[in-house]
């Protein structure tokens, strides 16, 4: 891939994600609490985060070591085994309840549904995710300011600013204090969703030691 193509694609992603990124902070405050807390029960255990689509995107943005629960990736450091990535992807483990170690109903049905494409899909961008293709670009083109710009904008666009605003929508409907209203797909969602808990970074090598210290808490 030219890297004028590569700039162009990602100049359409990163338009996406600030339109969602935009779309959230107006459900943030467009919906009424009460009517919205009626109807969400209608969707147990049905969830965002049964999204294939996020899925996908997140394995196309990136090398699956990437993905890896933040517990594990040292443990993962060099491996290359897709099925062996894909069983502990960060949000299997975000779906896990820590008492039982059993799977959500959330995740069991995802994965019936899902989990034989989405290991093909795995399989099949392991060599051509974005990170694999930038990585393939000759070693002077990779120094390219805008591309590297573009490169940041796509990893803060998804694993911060998108995960910052829907954390929000979930705050302002899910938290009523002082007991915060259980998760229709059954994670334990103030320690799964903030971005600093996450830990998502698509390429770290474009970010400094500090940025990625502090990843989650800038945007
Ligand atoms: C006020 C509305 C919303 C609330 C309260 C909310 C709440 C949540 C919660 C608590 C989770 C954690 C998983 C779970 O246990 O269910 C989650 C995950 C997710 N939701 Fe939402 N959500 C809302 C709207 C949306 C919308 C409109 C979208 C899609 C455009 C969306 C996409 C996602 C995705 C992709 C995940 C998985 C995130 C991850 O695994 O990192 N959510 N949501």
């Amino acid at each position: 891939m030219s890297v004028e193509l590569l700039k162009r694609q990602l100049v359409r992603i990163n338009r996406y994600f600030t339109q969602l990124v935009n779309s959230f902070d107006i459900m943030v405050e467009g919906m009424d609490r009460d009517e919205f807390l009626r109807f969400r029960m209608s969707l147990l255990p049905a969830s965002g985060f049964q999204s294939v689509q996020y899925r996908m995107i997140e394995i196309a943005g990136t090398d699956l070591g990437q993905l890896v629960h933040v517990t594990k990736r040292e443990l993962t450091e060099g491996v290359n085994d897709v099925e062996l990535l894909y069983s502990v992807l960060y949000w299997k483990s975000g779906a896990t309840e820590l008492s039982s170690g059993k799977k959500t109903l959330t995740l069991r049905q995802f994965e019936d549904k899902y989990g034989h494409d989405l290991l093909r899909f795995a399989k099949k961008y392991q060599s051509c995710n974005l990170r694999r293709i930038y990585y393939n670009l000759p070693a002077d083109t990779r120094q390219d300011a805008e591309l590297i710009g573009l490169m940041r904008e796509f990893d803060l666009n998804a694993n911060v600013r998108w995960a910052l605003s829907h954390y929000r929508s979930a705050v302002k409907y899910l938290d009523a204090k002082p007991k915060e209203i259980e998760a229709t797909g059954g994670t334990n969602w103030q320690k799964y969703l903030p971005p600093r808990f996450q830990c998502v970074q698509f390429y770290p090598e474009l970010w400094s030691k500090e940025e990625t210290e502090n990843w989650g808490k800038f945007q």
